[in-house]
């Protein structure tokens, strides 16, 4: 069986995890439809608030190499309930993403569930709403 091509760099983007406050290491990486892969994690901030996820952080990381375009997100969390994207990265990975875009979500011991991004934000806000 061909090896799980994000369980290593999820563990890696979670250990990168900056969460002093919450103790809740999260790790993301990113699919563009070109292939390549982008890892993010989570960084919070003494003013709660202003901190981010591991999504969030993937997906710049994306944009910021140069690519738009998402095909498949993966999140990685401790935990017995597998760890889903949160509202506001539904809504970030929603304006990056091509239809059929799946979220899976990882546990340290591997795969716990796969989504379509389209089932967790159903009836999206996106920019043909501001045509
Ligand atoms: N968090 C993520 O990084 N991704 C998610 O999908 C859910 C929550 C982070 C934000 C915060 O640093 C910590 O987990 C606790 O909410």
């Amino acid at each position: 069986m061909a090896e799980d091509p994000y369980l290593e760099l999820l563990k890696k983007a979670m250990e990168r995890a900056y969460a002093p406050y919450s103790g809740f290491p999260v790790g993301a990486v990113v699919k563009s439809n070109s292939g390549k892969l982008y890892s993010g994690t989570n960084m919070e901030n003494a003013a709660y608030p202003q901190g981010w996820c591991a999504e969030t952080s993937a997906i710049a990381a994306m944009v910021m190499a140069g690519e738009q375009q998402l095909v498949e997100v993966a999140v990685m969390a401790e935990g017995e309930k597998p760890c889903p994207p949160c509202g506001g990265c539904r809504q970030k990975l929603w304006e990056f993403a091509l239809p059929g875009t799946r979220v899976l979500v990882y546990s340290p011991q591997g795969l716990k569930a796969s989504w379509l991004l389209e089932n967790l934000l159903p009836h999206a806000f996106g920019g043909d709403h501001l045509k």
